[in-house]
């Protein structure tokens, strides 16, 4: 199959542009096959990330004709045009995924102190201690592509008050295990503040179990209700995650 690929080149400091390669290829190719070929036999000096190559890691997440994806599980087309995520950038399509951490970190709380899980769990109910643990593996299926950061109309990796969606994931991952601690006011202030329950974030999530769905949908029902009530335009608004997308 021939196929035409445009690929987007360059650094924070250089005048980035899109390099076209013309190639012949297996149609049963992912396009990180095409990556690979690409830096073997065309161009060496490509840079793209990737560690497991079956949709596990999340290191070789990137935008494939305009859609945020992974390319180890994105097949390929006639012709693709490939960029790397709205985040900040190291070279060609590979993010700073370190720098996004490290600004999450900065902003999230620790977590509590794990001597206290089984205090914790003899304090639940039944009911409630099983939802909490489903709950916890279900949010523990994210693999940090950051497809949900890059898509957030609100992040900004300069922004101190807003860790993002992923922030966001991590926080109730911390709520819904026992062990750490649930959310404070401070936390659910500064997700009603900055987050605008659009689901932007949920809609292209790679991860087969929906992660950041699950964190939404808590954060909607949570007593505070801090992401889906708050004030655009000064009135109140109410979003709903589309779980169909
Ligand atoms: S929640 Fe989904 S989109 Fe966000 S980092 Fe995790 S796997 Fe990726
Ligand atoms: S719901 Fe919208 S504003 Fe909130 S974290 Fe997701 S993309 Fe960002
Ligand atoms: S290489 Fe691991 S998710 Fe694509």
């Amino acid at each position: 199959m021939k196929v035409k690929v445009n690929i987007y080149k360059g650094t924070p400091d250089s005048k980035g542009k899109y390099v076209t390669y013309n190639m012949d290829v297996p149609p049963t190719d992912m396009v990180l096959d095409i990556l690979e070929k690409i830096y073997h036999e065309y161009d060496p000096s490509l840079s793209y990330r990737y560690a497991c190559g079956i949709a596990r890691c999340g290191e070789c997440a990137m935008v494939i004709n305009d859609v945020p994806c992974l390319a180890c599980e994105r097949q390929i087309e006639p012709e693709m045009t490939i960029r790397p995520l709205d985040l900040p950038l190291i070279k060609d399509t590979v993010i700073n995924r370190r720098q996004v951490f490290d600004h999450i970190k900065e902003i999230l709380p620790e977590p509590g102190d794990i001597d206290d899980i089984y205090d914790s769990f003899e304090e639940m109910d039944e009911d409630t201690s099983h939802r909490k643990i489903e709950n916890s593996i279900r949010l523990t299926t994210c693999f940090e592509c950051m497809i949900c950061q890059s898509m957030c109309p609100r992040y900004r990796s300069d922004d101190q008050g807003f860790p993002g969606p992923l922030g966001l994931l991590f926080l109730t991952q911390m709520n819904e295990n026992p062990a750490q601690r649930p959310l404070s006011e401070k936390d659910l202030d500064m997700l009603a503040a900055s987050c605008v329950g659009c689901g932007k974030c949920a809609r292209f999530c790679p991860a087969e179990k929906k992660p950041l769905h699950l964190a939404l949908e808590l954060l909607k029902h949570h007593p505070a209700k801090a992401v889906t009530a708050h004030m655009v335009d000064g009135k109140t608004t109410v979003q709903e995650v589309d779980e169909s997308v």
